[in-house]
């Protein structure tokens, strides 16, 4: 029989996310989030193509990100709650790290996989985040989807955000959410 690595399963059997307001100052500094960084980075990847990059922002960068989405949020019309909402994931955040999808040319490994490996870094970063002790979501939001923000944010041509991971000081674990039933959502085929 497998010898379990209990503490990591039971980790992984009641984690869950820090919503975004119940992050606060400080977030990690320098070296407490490498081993973050390099955990959030251990992810299956096809192909061994690397198809992500990361940017941490934290702040100057986080209020210019958060006054570029108000101006944009503004000059689109947005409604006003919306256009606060993709304000506040910066202006509120203690330490962001975007995850960029960046699509690698080859034949080899569909867009589909490679974007699949950058959903696996999100995720890495948020539990990677969670087991060290600090607090951690992964949002996304309009400004996500916004050309001119992601030029702001300086993205290239074909990458895309996978992901803005917020980490920061927990104040408060939020309530357990429903999990999927198993019986609802598994299929056990054997033949
Ligand atoms: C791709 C993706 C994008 C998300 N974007 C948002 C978002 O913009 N706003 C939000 O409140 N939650 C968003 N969520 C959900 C949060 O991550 C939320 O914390 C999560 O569903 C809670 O899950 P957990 O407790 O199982 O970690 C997103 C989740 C994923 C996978």
């Amino acid at each position: 029989m497998p010898a379990p690595n209990q503490a990591a399963l039971d980790f992984l059997l009641t984690r869950r996310s820090r919503p975004a307001k119940t992050l606060a100052a400080p977030g990690p500094d320098r070296t407490a989030l490498e081993p973050i960084l390099t955990a959030g980075l251990r992810v299956p990847d096809h192909g061994k193509l690397e198809p992500w990059r990361l940017m941490v922002l934290e702040g100057a960068a986080l209020a210019r990100l958060a006054q570029l989405a108000a101006d944009l949020g503004e000059a689109s019309g947005k409604p006003p709650e919306q256009t606060a909402k993709g304000v506040s994931q910066f202006s509120e955040s203690p330490l962001c790290v975007a995850v960029v999808a960046v699509p690698r040319p080859t034949d080899k490994v569909p867009a589909w996989e490679q974007e699949l490996s950058a959903g696996c870094v999100c995720l890495s970063l948020v539990n990677a985040a969670l087991a060290a002790g600090w607090g951690a979501c992964w949002l996304t939001g309009w400004p996500a989807y916004d050309a001119a923000f992601l030029t702001g944010l300086g993205l290239g041509p074909g990458e895309r955000i996978a992901g803005f991971v917020h980490i920061g000081t927990e104040t408060v674990a939020p309530p357990e959410r429903p999990r999927p039933d198993l019986s609802a959502t598994v299929a056990w085929v054997s033949e």
